[in-house]
Order: C-alpha cells, then sequence, then structure tokens
C-alpha cells in the first residue's frame, strides 16, 4: 500500500464522530470477561457474543473499525459470512491485534516487555490477506516505586516503533499504544510525568524508524490519577492535563489519538473524552478505542442468553452513541437516561 492509502485507511478511522470498538481480547481475558457474567468461556460462546457486537443495526454510524483477535479474525457469523466481511460489508474497517502480549522484563522486577516480533511481518501478510486493514500493538508500562525505569521505557517504544514500520510495509495502519496503567496510589501528577516520557521516547523511535506518521495513530491512556489515589481528578483537570501532554509530545502529523478506556467506567471514559474536545480544535482528532469502556454494559444486558441479544445490541448501541456524543464535546450524564 501507498502512503497515501494507509494516510486515508487512519483518517477514515477517526472520521468525524466515529470510533473504534477494540474487541480483541485475548483468550485469558475474554474469560475474564465472561467470568463476570457467569458465562463459560467456549469458542461458540465467544463467537456468538462477537457476533452480537459486530451485527449491532446502526452502530456503523459511531464505530469506524473493530480490533480482532486471532481467533476472531478466522471467526465466521451464523449465516457463514467471516467476521471481516461481516463488518467491512457495513462500511466498517476491520483490524487486528497483533503482538503476543506483555511478558517480564528480565532484570528489571515488576516491569513488562511486549513480546511478538518474531515472524511478524509473515502474520502481517495473512491478517492483510484475511481482510484486515490496521493492526495493534500494546505495551504496559507501570507506577511504582522506581518504576517506570528508562530500560523499560525505551525497550517498549523500540519494540512499538519495529511493529510499525512492518505493518507500513505490508499496508497496515499501525495502532501505536504504549499503556501507562492507572492501578497504584500515584498522583495525577506523577501520571503526566510517565506519560511524556513513554509517548517522548515512542516518538523518538517511531522517527528513527523511518514511521511516516501520516499512516500512524497513536492509542494512549488518559492522563488519570492513579486508581487508589486518595485525590481523583476529575473530568475538568484529566482533560488539562491530557491535552496539554498530547501538545507536548505528539506531532501534529499523527491524525488521530484514539484513547484506550483502561478500567474507567463508561461514563467516566465518555465523560473524559467530551471534556477534551469541549476544550476546542486540537492538531489532531481526538477519539475513541474502548474495549471495557464500550463492553461492559453489553455484557450486562447479554449474560450469555440468545434471548437477550436484542437488548444488548441496544446498549452497544447507545454506549457508541454517547462516544459520538463525546467526539463533539457534547455528552451529558443526563443523556446516559436516554432511550435509543
Ligand atoms: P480498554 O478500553 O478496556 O482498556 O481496552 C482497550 C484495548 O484495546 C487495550 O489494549
Amino acid at each position: 500500500m501507498r502512503p497515501k492509502e494507509l494516510e486515508s485507511v487512519a483518517r477514515s478511522l477517526v472520521e468525524e464522530g466515529k470510533g473504534i470498538l477494540a474487541a480483541d481480547e485475548s483468550s485469558p481475558t475474554i474469560e475474564k470477561r465472561f467470568k463476570s457474567i457467569d458465562l463459560p468461556s467456549s469458542e461458540e460462546n465467544r463467537r456468538a457474543y462477537r457476533e452480537l457486537l459486530f451485527t449491532t443495526p446502526g452502530s456503523s454510524e459511531f464505530i469506524s473499525g473493530v480490533i480482532l483477535f486471532d481467533e476472531t479474525i478466522r471467526q465466521k457469523a451464523k449465516d457463514g459470512t467471516p467476521f471481516p466481511e461481516v463488518l467491512s460489508r457495513q462500511g466498517i474497517v476491520p483490524g487486528i491485534k497483533v503482538d503476543n502480549g506483555a511478558k517480564s522484563l528480565a532484570g528489571f522486577p515488576g516491569e513488562k516487555i511486549t513480546e511478538g516480533l518474531d515472524g511478524l511481518r509473515e502474520r502481517l501478510s495473512e491478517y492483510r490477506e484475511m481482510g484486515a486493514r490496521f493492526a495493534k500493538w500494546r505495551a504496559v508500562i507501570a507506577i511504582g516505586d522506581g518504576i517506570p525505569t528508562a530500560c523499560c521505557l525505551k525497550a517498549n517504544a523500540h519494540a512499538l516503533a519495529r511493529y510499525a514500520a512492518l505493518c507500513q510495509e505490508t499496508g497496515l495502519v499501525p495502532i501505536v499504544e504504549p499503556e501507562v496503567l492507572m492501578d497504584g496510589p500515584h498522583t495525577i501528577e506523577r501520571c503526566e510525568e510517565v506519560t511524556t516520557a513513554a509517548l517522548d521516547l515512542v516518538f523518538s523511535e517511531l522517527l528513527e524508524h523511518r514511521v511516516p506518521l501520516e499512516g500512524t495513530l497513536l492509542k494512549p491512556n488518559m492522563v488519570l490519577s492513579g486508581k487508589e489515589c486518595p485525590k481523583q481528578a476529575d473530568a475538568a483537570s484529566v482533560a488539562r492535563a491530557t491535552v496539554r501532554t498530547l501538545r507536548r509530545v505528539v506531532p501534529s502529523a499523527v491524525p488521530g489519538i484514539v484513547f484506550l478506556s483502561g478500567g474507567q467506567s463508561p461514563e467516566q471514559a465518555t465523560l473524559n473524552l467530551s471534556a477534551m474536545n469541549a476544550l476546542g480544535r486540537h492538531p489532531w482528532e481526538l477519539s475513541f478505542s474502548y474495549g471495557r469502556a464500550l463492553q461492559e454494559p453489553v455484557l450486562k444486558e447479554w449474560k450469555g442468553d440468545p434471548a437477550r441479544v436484542g437488548v444488548a445490541q441496544k446498549a452497544f448501541y447507545h454506549r457508541a452513541k454517547l462516544n459520538n456524543a463525546a467526539r463533539f464535546g457534547k455528552y451529558t450524564k443526563e443523556m446516559e437516561a436516554t432511550a435509543t
């Protein structure tokens, strides 16, 4: 794919009012999510759940792309249509998670490095054949006593850049995801400091690896107080700190920034995104690529019951619509109660 085509896919993923559904939970993660509704994680349950999400009527009004997991990209809807085609027929771009997960970084207790570069070029070509047009790789940065170390930040930034370069060579838009975790008692100021350092290194590695930023999307954490911090910053402070951080380190050549939700409640993730977009115009689109914040209400409604697919789809549509409002800075808590 030529750079112009990568740029056009990247732009379509952050089209006005739309965002990405992250439905790329690995097998252990989806098992955890299903446990919350007392549902065994069988292959058929996983398939049925993804079909529910991907066939929600009207969701393409608000969803530009969906990130799939290796198993999911190979699965089909009940009528035999492969999932990537189910999505692309609706004008939704199929994407794929391509990392092999975050593993302990040798010599650095409490820190992680994401694996999956070996054989990546071949896997990317296969995914492209199957219909994927973008990819995702997640690096995980924990905040704690003496961490993150410079070595952990550098190793993860380097891996992200190698992944991004391979994606572009294969004709896939890379979503670069360095996630600074919200676990811990740290302050919002500490989160800002770590996020700034992490992103600064990521962009210097991307430039060094000759990755054109116009065909790349960034998926960062928001700048938040740690989950166990006694003082929790409100949405206005989160919005100011996050936008200030991004303005300092993210080049305006990047078409869009698609936040992860990272364990925030669905309402919080929507409110914070809306507060950022309400601040005015930014050099990049500010959008979402939520997993839990889009899916929590859906799982709660579905409960694994085929008779509840319709109500669960309504919950998904509603959540996506609220995030559409947040893309324009127009979400209010009162909208939560509005019938779809
Ligand atoms: P959450 O929004 O649940 O953090 O998931 C997004 C994601 O894709 C993490 O890699």
